[in-house]
C-alpha cells in the first residue's frame, strides 16, 4: 500500500527495469514463414505484403542464409502451386518431386540445423481453394485426412522436422501421427494449428499463394472467432491425438486464447502473427503513423507475456535484428 509500496521504484531506469523484466524476446523464439515458387533466380514481391517475397528455390537459400546469420533456427514453408497443377484432391501435393518435397530436401541439404516446419493443407493445391476435398459444396473431413496423412508422410520422407497442418479437419493430427509412426517416422513432430480461426486477417496470404476459396468461406472448418472455450476442446483433442506444439492463429487479436491454452496445457504454445497483421503494421509505418520498430517489439512481448514460446512471424528477420 502507498506510500510503502511505490511501484515506480522498479521503473526508475533501464537497469532496474531490465533486472525485474518478466519476459524476454530472442531469436530463439522465432519462426519464419517462407513462400516458395517455381523458377530460377526469381523473386516476386507480394502485392498485399510490401517487402515480403515469394522466392524461387535458389534464392530461397540466400534468404535462409540471412535468417540464420541473425540467429533464426526455424522456417515454416509454403509453396505456390501453378494453376494447371490444381485439382479437387490436391494430387500434386503427393508428388514426390513436387516443389514442396524439393524445397524440404534442398533446405535440409544446405542447412541441416535449420528446423523445417512444413505446411500440410490442401488449399494451395485445390482447384476450389479449400482445405479439403469438395463434394456437393461440402468439405469432406475423413477423405481429406487420408490425403493430409500421405502429404505429411511425403514431407517426412524428404527430411521435414515438423509437420504443420493448417487445415482444421477433425482428427487430422491422429491420422498424421499414426501414418508417421507406421512408417518409421516417430521422430518427426507435429505442430498443430490447434486454434485456427476463420479470420479475415488471412487476406494477404491468400493473395501470396493464389489460394482464396473459390466459393463460400472456411467457416465450416475454421473456428468461430466468437469462441474461446472451443479452443480448449480443440487442444484436448490435439494433445490426445499426438500434437507436440499447439498453435494459435491469428496472433494479436487472440492473446486471450494463447493465455488460456497455456494455462490448460503444458505443451509449448506457438502463435502465428498472420499476413493481415503484417500488412497493418507495415502500412501504418509506411504512412508515418507509428514507430515500426517500437510497435513491432511491443507486439512480440505481448505474445510472450500471453504465454507463447514460438512466434511465427513475417517480421522474423526484423525482430531478430532488433533483439540481437
Ligand atoms: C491455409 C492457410 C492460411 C494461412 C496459413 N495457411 C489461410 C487460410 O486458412 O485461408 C494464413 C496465413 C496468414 O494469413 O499469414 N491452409
Amino acid at each position: 500500500m502507498y506510500p510503502f509500496q511505490r511501484n515506480r521504484r522498479l521503473r526508475t531506469n533501464e537497469s532496474i527495469r531490465s533486472l525485474v523484466r518478466e519476459n524476454h524476446v530472442s531469436a530463439d523464439d522465432l519462426m519464419m514463414p517462407l513462400f516458395i515458387m517455381e523458377g530460377e533466380n526469381t523473386q516476386e514481391e507480394i502485392s498485399s505484403m510490401p517487402d515480403y517475397f515469394r522466392f524461387s528455390l535458389d534464392l530461397l537459400m540466400d534468404e535462409i542464409e540471412k535468417a540464420t546469420k541473425l540467429g533464426i533456427k526455424a522456417v515454416n514453408i509454403y509453396c505456390k502451386v501453378d494453376a494447371d497443377k490444381k485439382d479437387n484432391e490436391g494430387t500434386e501435393a503427393l508428388n514426390p518431386n513436387g516443389l514442396m518435397q524439393r524445397s524440404i530436401r534442398k533446405i535440409k541439404e544446405n542447412f541441416p540445423d535449420v528446423l523445417v516446419f512444413t505446411d500440410v493443407a490442401l488449399d494451395p493445391y485445390s482447384s476450389f481453394g479449400h482445405d479439403g476435398v469438395v463434394e456437393d459444396g461440402k468439405i469432406l473431413n475423413d477423405k481429406t485426412n487420408e490425403i493430409l496423412a500421405q502429404m505429411a508422410l511425403s514431407h517426412a520422407e524428404v527430411g521435414a522436422d515438423f509437420i504443420a497442418p493448417s487445415d482444421m479437419m477433425d482428427g487430422r493430427i491422429l491420422a498424421i501421427r499414426e501414418t508417421l509412426e507406421n512408417n518409421g517416422f516417430s521422430d518427426v513432430g507435429i505442430m498443430s494449428y490447434t486454434a485456427k480461426y476463420a479470420s479475415s486477417f488471412y487476406g494477404p496470404f491468400r493473395n501470396a499463394l493464389d489460394s482464396a476459396p473459390g466459393f463460400g468461406d472456411k467457416k465450416t472448418y475454421q473456428m468461430d472467432f466468437a469462441n474461446a472455450d472451443e479452443a480448449l476442446h480443440e487442444a484436448e483433442n490435439d494433445i490426445l491425438e499426438g500434437a507436440d506444439i499447439l498453435m494459435v492463429k491469428p496472433g494479436l487479436a487472440y492473446l486471450d486464447v494463447i493465455y488460456r491454452l497455456k494455462e490448460y496445457s503444458k505443451l509449448p504454445i506457438a502463435v502465428y502473427q498472420v499476413s493481415g497483421e503484417y500488412a497493418m503494421l507495415k502500412s501504418a509505418a509506411a504512412n508515418g503513423f507509428l514507430d515500426f520498430e517500437k510497435c513491432l517489439l511491443e507486439q512480440m512481448f505481448a505474445f510472450k507475456r500471453a504465454g507463447a514460446s514460438v512466434i511465427n512471424t513475417y517480421f522474423a528477420k526484423e525482430v531478430a535484428a532488433l533483439v540481437q
